[in-house]
Order: structure tokens, then C-alpha cells, then sequence
């Protein structure tokens, strides 16, 4: 998905109003929503996409979200970006509402979205830019950010000359780049291998463990999930609702090491054999509609 310049004039104005709410006396977990559903109308007619989902995420928490696909996991993140309107339940930033973008989230899409037009320092400034933040001082915070997600030395590149898991981690620095307290990530290394998966999972651990914000990432991974959470939450397929949730009692700070440990791979069995039932019934369904 591109993100418009408008986009991101709503989804950024003033963090430190978000922050500032969020670190009040009375202290309300950073992401809520309640009893959410979503249902769209369809030539086919109706068809629920969500339903009934209530969880909340702690301050600095890293929360996963792991289902089959086409179980309303992007639906659930646009809910609380603000970018999906007309649902049941209700979501909430801090104490605040979900009625529109909210200043304290940053979100990296599930769909390329780089700006192919201006190079790599240029792409992680824009929001500066929209900002009104002086060039000389977008341009060092834009380089720290690129120097952040490993990519030093490319911040002269156009996007069409760098690889794909380069060109996310650019969408990563550029939102990273707001400085959001709270991190929606919708797939970002979807389609990646598996070794850059990891090695790229190690950047998010750092970034993670330097930055402490509240993280919500949707991930088809289970090693991706359970390499960087806190909590999994596990989907099942449609409508989705939550199936289990999956505390990840690994020691921090971690890196992809961890997934040789006995731990880890008792994690992803118990994660799998959840995931493999909601993937089968997935897969009956498009057979039988295909
Ligand atoms: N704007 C829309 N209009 C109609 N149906 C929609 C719309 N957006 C999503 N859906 C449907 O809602 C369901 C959930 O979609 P969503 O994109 O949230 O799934 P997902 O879990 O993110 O899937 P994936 O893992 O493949 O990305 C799907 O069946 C999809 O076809
Ligand atoms: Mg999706």
C-alpha cells in the first residue's frame, strides 16, 4: 500500500500529545479494544471477517498476532490504526477512542511501501518533512534510523536498486523515524526467506530492546512470533476470533540464537499444532470455493 502524504499527516502530528496521555497518573494499557467485530458486505453477501476480540497490550509489551490468512488480521490492525471505520466493540490508544489515526502509532504495511521517486534517506525523512522539521536536522535523524536497521551506506540509493527485505527495512526506519510509541506491524517481512527473516528479526529485537515501544505485529511466521514476543496471540480462521493466547517466557535480550533452544521449539509445537487445525479448516474452505 502506498502511504499518502495525507496519511501520514494525520498519523503524525504530535507524538509527545500521545505520550503524554499514555504516561498519565492513571496508567491504562497501551492498546485495548473491546469485543471488536467487523463484518463487510460482499457481492456474495456478508461476511464477518472478526468477531468478538478483546485483548489488551501492556506499555513497551511486544505483542504477536498469528492466524491463517483471510482471518481479519490486517482488518484488526487498520481497526486500531484508525484507518477502518464502521465496526462492533470498541478500540482504544491509551485512554483515548480510536476515531481516526492517532499520533502515538507509527505502522509499517504488509504491502511494499516505499516512495520509488526519492532515494532511501529522502523516503525515511518524509514524515520529518511533513513535520516542517528543518533539512539538515531530518536528514541526521533520517541517517541514524537508516544506520539503526543496518542499512549505512545505501542512504543515497533508490529504492528500485536495493532488495526487498532492504526496501521494508527502509519502511521500517521511515516509521521509526516519527518516533511512535506504539508500532503496528502488518507482515512486514512477509516475503522474505527464512535466514533474512531472522537476521532481520535480530534489527526489531534491538530496535525493541533500545526503544521499549509498544509493539503489535501480525506475522504467517510461528518462529518470527516467537523469536520476538512477549504474547502470541493465535487466530482462529474465520471469523476470527481469538483462539489462545501464548505467553513467551524466553529471557530478553534475545536474538535468533534462541530458536536452537529446547524452549523455543516447545513453543512453536504448541503454536503449531493450534495454527494447523484454523489453517486446515482455511484450506477446506478455499477448496470447496475454488
Ligand atoms: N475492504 C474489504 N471488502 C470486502 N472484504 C474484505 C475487505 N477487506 C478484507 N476483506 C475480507 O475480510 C477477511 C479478512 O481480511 P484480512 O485482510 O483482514 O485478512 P488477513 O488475516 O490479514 O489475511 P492475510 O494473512 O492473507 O493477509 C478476508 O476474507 C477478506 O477477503
Ligand atoms: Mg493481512
Amino acid at each position: 500500500m502506498a502511504v499518502s502524504a495525507a496519511e501520514f499527516r494525520t498519523a503524525r502530528t504530535s507524538s509527545t500529545a500521545g505520550a503524554g496521555e499514555m504516561s498519565g497518573r492513571v496508567r491504562s494499557p497501551a492498546l485495548r479494544i473491546e469485543g471488536l467485530g467487523k463484518q463487510f458486505d460482499t457481492p456474495q453477501g456478508p461476511l464477518i471477517a472478526i468477531e468478538d476480540v478483546t485483548f489488551d497490550i501492556k506499555e513497551g509489551e511486544f505483542v504477536s498476532v498469528i492466524g491463517p490468512s483471510g482471518c481479519g488480521k490486517s482488518t484488526l490492525l487498520k481497526i486500531l490504526g484508525g484507518l477502518t471505520g464502521d465496526y462492533k466493540g470498541r478500540a482504544f490508544v491509551g485512554s483515548d477512542l480510536v476515531s481516526g489515526p492517532h499520533p502515538a502509532i507509527g505502522m509499517v504495511f504488509q504491502e511494499e511501501s516505499t516512495f520509488p521517486w526519492r532515494t532511501v534517506v529522502d523516503n525515511v525523512a518524509f514524515p520529518l518533512e511533513i513535520q516542517g522539521m528543518r533539512r539538515t536536522e531530518r536528514q541526521a535523524k533520517a541517517r541514524h534510523f537508516i544506520e539503526l536497521v543496518g542499512l549505512k551506506g545505501f542512504e543515497q540509493r533508490y529504492p528500485a536498486e536495493l532488495s526487498g527485505g532492504m526496501r521494508q527495512r527502509v519502511a521500517i526506519a521511515r516509521t521509526l523515524a516519527f518516533e511512535p510509541k506504539i508500532l503496528l506491524m502488518d507482515e512486514p517481512f512477509g516475503a522474505l526467506d527464512e535466514q533474512t527473516r531472522l537476521l532481520l528479526g535480530d534489527k526489531v529485537l534491538q530496535i525493541h530492546q533500545n526503544l521499549r515501544q509498544t509493539s503489535l505485529l501480525i506475522t504467517h511466521s510461528i518462529t518470527e512470533a516467537v523469536q520476538l514476543s512477549d504474547r502470541i496471540i493465535v487466530m482462529t480462521y474465520r471469523p476470527g476470533r481469538i483462539k489462545r493466547m501464548v505467553e513467551i517466557d524466553l529471557p530478553r535480550p534475545r536474538t535468533s540464537q534462541v530458536v536452537s533452544s529446547d524452549a523455543f521449539g516447545h513453543h512453536v509445537a504448541e503454536i503449531w499444532s493450534d495454527l494447523r487445525e484454523e489453517a486446515s479448516r482455511g484450506m477446506r474452505d478455499a477448496e470447496r470455493l475454488g
